[in-house]
């Protein structure tokens, strides 16, 4: 399977899974780009993933669904239209007829977030929409710190080598305010660096893997002694459990 992109909007990716002249995508925003894509590579729409019920990941796809015939994969609940295969906690699908995928839940950006993972391909892969990004988490829209603290520990058991596919280009700021609550973390700066240099270029940032993740990402880093200590000095004052303390990352970087 190779993944390709195509950018939307501002800063939005709609990733693109080819395999023996079928595709499948993520998040079909705008519609638009993905007539020119198809019209362009000649490549049969299969499937459709979504991961949330914001615009500017599902705009496309009534449109797209009418003009392909394709499955549109996505939260049950039916409040996104065009859903064909409504998904709940940990069910799995196929997809590009040979692909087995599993969705699961990740609140905190949103509660009908899905995150999609697969380990057929020659890396594992995650799409995490906007709830995991590289270096950071979406913000807390819809859930709570608890939330987003249960969905980043879902995605801590998670293959090391997963390739995370994200939502937006949001690294490099991400980066930035990582480094601010651990300004010792040579990790970080390693990875603005080389993120830098995809940017400079205009390449994607992405995608990030999980065990990057863990060096660097303050969300998923709750637990360390250095981000507890950052963000009691923010908050100035003592927390008492880890989703405090994610919450008040959370509540820092939406000043930052
Ligand atoms: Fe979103």
């Amino acid at each position: 399977m190779k993944i390709n992109y195509l950018d939307a909007f501002s800063d939005n990716y709609i990733w693109i899974m080819e395999s023996e002249g079928k595709i499948a995508i993520v998040d079909p925003g705008d519609a638009k780009r993905i007539h020119e894509y198809i019209r362009k590579t000649g490549y049969v729409l299969t499937d459709v993933l979504i991961t949330h019920h914001h615009w500017d990941h599902t705009g496309g796809l009534e449109e797209v669904i009418e003009e392909y015939k394709c499955q549109a994969y996505g939260p049950s609940g039916g409040h996104i239209k065009g859903i064909t295969k409504p998904l709940h906690d940990n069910e799995n699908f196929t997809i590009l007829d040979r692909y087995k995928f599993r969705a699961f839940s990740a609140p905190g950006h949103t509660n009908d977030q899905l995150s999609y993972f697969c380990g057929d391909t020659d890396k594992p892969i995650l799409f995490s929409g906007d709830t995991l990004f590289y270096a950071g988490c979406g913000r807390l829209f819809e859930g709570t710190p608890e939330d987003m603290l249960f969905s980043m520990d879902r995605y801590k058991e998670l293959p090391s080598d997963t390739l995370v596919y994200c939502g937006h280009e949001y690294t490099e700021s991400n980066l930035k305010f990582a480094m601010t609550v651990e300004p010792h973390n040579e990790e970080i700066l390693k990875a603005l660096k080389e993120v830098q240099k995809s940017r400079s270029i205009n390449k994607p940032s992405l995608p990030s893997r999980i065990d990057i993740e863990l060096k660097i990402n303050p969300f998923m880093r709750c637990r360390e002694s250095s981000v507890i200590k950052a963000a009691e000095k923010y908050s100035k004052r003592k927390l008492d459990n880890t989703a405090e303390i994610l919450g008040e990352i959370r509540n820092w970087k939406d000043n930052f």
